[in-house]
């Protein structure tokens, strides 16, 4: 029997996993992402199946990933590679640590221009650069943000640079020792925006919207879409969790630890959800209205409120770290890599890779300016890196590994990581290899318009 790798780093303190992985998968994705496809693609139905994916794909494959980060002790690339050759596999399966690092990188590439939009709307919240009275107010700040490709480009390229300089310090010094302030932080700033939600009433409507079921509404491409931001909203299969599941200590347990990751995520979506819905509602606006949705309504509930711009204030601070929390998490498995396999000190891996990255995520930013007629089917560059990563790259990534995990590798393997009683490994054993699999199968050949479900 082979025994696990020693590790290279490891979270120093016993909550280090937990607050990185958290503050992962807790972002942009569930507080700006779930609610306008959620109001896209028809409220109720699409928040169904979106938590029927997180519980039959999302939780079983999390548990893979961090399983094979720490057998493999290392980056998606190598980590998957050993794994694999420890139980006589081709090395080729590799090439999913290599599709889920680029696809880490692509989501890092359009997500620093939703995290600028967030640091350039709290600058706004302080300096007075929120006052409008009408849904139309609020349109016009959004357009004359995105207008300026300097301001924009400003913002992301100061995200761009934070994170990099965050991960370039390493995994307990940077990441580590960031996620244990900024996470606490935002919990508490997270329940005072609750306790003012609830004051300011009108939960009613979003309730409703969200829960309300109805079949008929629900189309192939959202269910599509469903299954992709279960993935996006985990950091699934995208390096993300596998990476810092390398970190995680011998005695730590992954079950226990992906369901508070999992049960965290979930709540945050819908709390978002509540918060923003009763305020689209009562001011007329469209809840399809897009990745705008909710930098358009918000900052409007805001104004009508009394100690509005400090909840203002203190709301895009919340995102803004949210987001920040969530980046470093995306790039470190390019920076692992890069660090551990091609022997690259770390701060300058951080630097080559930040450089890259600065370079398509400008490309990202000019699609609401400049490049906003840059399109190719319909979609420009921005829209092109969110819907090639949700839609397929994540999807294809967790049905790759949840076959190798399930019909491929040792038996002995996940039975040591995982260390579950014989019924519950049974149980994750039947999800990862007949209901995820099946589950994402189902939803591609559905939404090739092959079958209608
Ligand atoms: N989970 C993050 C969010 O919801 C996004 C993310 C995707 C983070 C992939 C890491 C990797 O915002
Ligand atoms: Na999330």
């Amino acid at each position: 029997m082979m025994a696990r790798r020693k590790p290279k780093n490891l979270w120093l303190g016993r909550w280090g996993f937990i607050l990185a992985a958290t503050g992962s998968a807790v972002g942009l994705g569930n507080i700006w992402k779930f609610p306008y496809m959620t109001g896209e693609y028809g409220g109720g139905a699409f928040v169904l199946v979106y938590l029927a994916c997180i519980l039959a794909v999302g939780v079983p494959i999390m548990m893979v990933e961090i399983g094979l980060g720490r057998r493999g002790r290392g980056s998606p690339i190598d980590a998957i590679r050993r794994v694999a050759l420890e139980s006589g596999r081709s090395s080729a399966w590799s090439l999913l640590g290599w599709m889920a690092m680029l696809c880490g990188f692509m989501i890092l590439s359009f997500y620093v221009v939703v995290a600028g939009w967030s640091f350039s709307y709290l600058w706004k919240a302080l300096t007075g650069g929120l006052a409008g009275n009408d849904v139309s107010d609020m349109v016009a700040i959004f357009e004359a943000n995105n207008a300026n490709p300097l301001v924009l480009g400003f913002w992301s390229t100061l995200m761009t640079l934070v994170t990099m300089l965050i991960v370039g310090k390493g995994v307990q010094k940077g990441i580590e020792r960031s996620v244990s302030w900024m996470m606490p932080g935002m919990v508490i700033m997270l329940a005072i925006m609750i306790g003012y939600a609830m004051f300011s009433g009108g939960f009613g409507a979003g309730v409703a919207f969200l829960f309300s079921f109805e079949v008929g509404k629900l189309s192939s491409e959202g269910l599509l879409a469903a299954l992709g931001h279960a993935f996006f909203t985990l950091s699934l299969a995208s390096g993300a969790i596998l990476t810092y599941g390398s970190y995680l200590p011998d005695n730590s347990s992954i079950a226990r630890t992906t369901f508070m990751v999992a049960i965290a995520d979930t709540l945050v979506a819908l709390m978002a959800g509540l918060a923003i819905f009763p305020v689209i509602f009562a001011n007329g606006m469209d809840p399809a209205a897009g990745p705008g949705l909710l930098f358009m309504s918000l900052p409007l509930a805001f104004q009508a409120m009394p100690l509005g711009m400090l909840f203002a204030t203190i709301f895009f601070i919340m995102l803004s770290m949210a987001a920040l929390t969530s980046a470093i998490s995306m790039i470190e498995a390019t920076v692992a890599w890069l660090n551990e396999s091609k022997g690259i000190p770390r701060v300058k891996a951080a630097w080559g890779t930040g450089i890259l990255l600065w370079l398509i995520s400008t490309m990202a930013m000019l699609s609401f300016n400049v490049g906003a007629d840059w399109t190719l089917a319909g979609k420009h560059f921005f829209d092109w890196l969110d819907f090639l990563t949700s839609r397929f790259m994540m999807p294809l990534g967790g049905l790759g590994m949840a076959l190798l995990a399930g019909f491929l590798l040792r038996n002995e393997i996940f039975k040591s990581e995982l260390g579950l009683s014989s019924v519950q490994h049974v149980l994750w054993l039947f999800m990862i290899r007949y209901v995820s699999p099946l589950g994402i199968v189902l939803v591609f050949i559905d939404s090739l318009g092959l079958m209608t479900l």
